[in-house]
């Protein structure tokens, strides 16, 4: 593990453990409402996070996230809930590197997904096709994409300014997550509505769901 690895990790262990109880894979995994509003959730944070992705470097992660998000809306869609509206909160990112530092969480989170899915498949009967894209992630390629995300980080110096810019991006991120998933109020009750999307997500839609195979 480098050495920005193991500081990242070791400084965001405690918020880890907060927003792996904020998300409550128990109730996701039996309550198909609460899935959705998790979806919600983590959809909003990631809008939060392309935003502040394109205004400060297009070329780190957008592309990544904007799959994710689609993923997200496929979910959404298959399970007739509709996409959440534009999260009305400040937040941003004071960097390229804190970006970096947000990617860190959003790319390990996908390491924690590929468990979330197996469960979210027996609890609630889902399938990467039928709700559960988003979860399946890069499926068996998630490890390598990791590896290849860290590769990049063991490149910055944990004693450095900019090791504590990105540590400082990945706290902001989680703390994000921790406070959209703990919200009871702003996004419940949760109408379950058919919704049609709007062509150009239908588009995407189909082009994804045909690399997914
Ligand atoms: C939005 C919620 C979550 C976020 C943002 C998140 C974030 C992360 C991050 C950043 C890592 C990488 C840690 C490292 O540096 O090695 C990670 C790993 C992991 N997460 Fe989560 N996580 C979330 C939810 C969960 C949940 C609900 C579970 C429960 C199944 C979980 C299980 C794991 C596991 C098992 C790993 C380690 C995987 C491995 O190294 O083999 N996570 N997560």
């Amino acid at each position: 593990m480098s050495g920005m690895h193991a500081r990242l990790k070791t400084r965001t262990s405690a918020w880890h453990a907060r927003v792996e109880r904020a998300f409550d894979l128990k109730r996701v995994v039996r309550d198909l409402d609460h899935y959705i509003w998790t979806i919600r959730c983590l959809r909003q944070a990631h809008e939060l996070i392309r935003w502040e992705a394109e205004r400060l470097d297009r070329q780190t992660g957008s592309g990544r996230l904007a799959m994710r998000l689609a993923w997200m809306d496929i979910d959404l869609a298959a399970l007739g809930a509709a996409s959440p509206p534009p999260p009305e909160m400040e937040w941003s990112l004071a960097s390229s590197d804190h970006l970096l530092g947000a990617l860190y969480v959003l790319n390990g989170s996908a390491l924690g997904g590929q468990i979330i899915l197996g469960r979210v498949c027996i609890g609630l009967g889902l399938s990467p096709r039928s709700g559960a894209r988003y979860f399946r992630g890069d499926g068996r390629r998630t490890r390598t994409i990791w590896q290849a995300f860290l590769d990049e980080l063991a490149d910055i110096d944990p004693l450095s300014a900019r090791g504590d810019r990105v540590e400082q991006g990945a706290l902001q991120t989680f703390s994000l997550l921790h406070q959209l998933l703990s919200r009871t109020v702003l996004l419940r009750p949760l109408a379950v509505e058919a919704v049609e999307p709007d062509i150009p997500t239908k588009k995407l839609c189909r082009n994804l769901a045909s690399i997914a195979g």
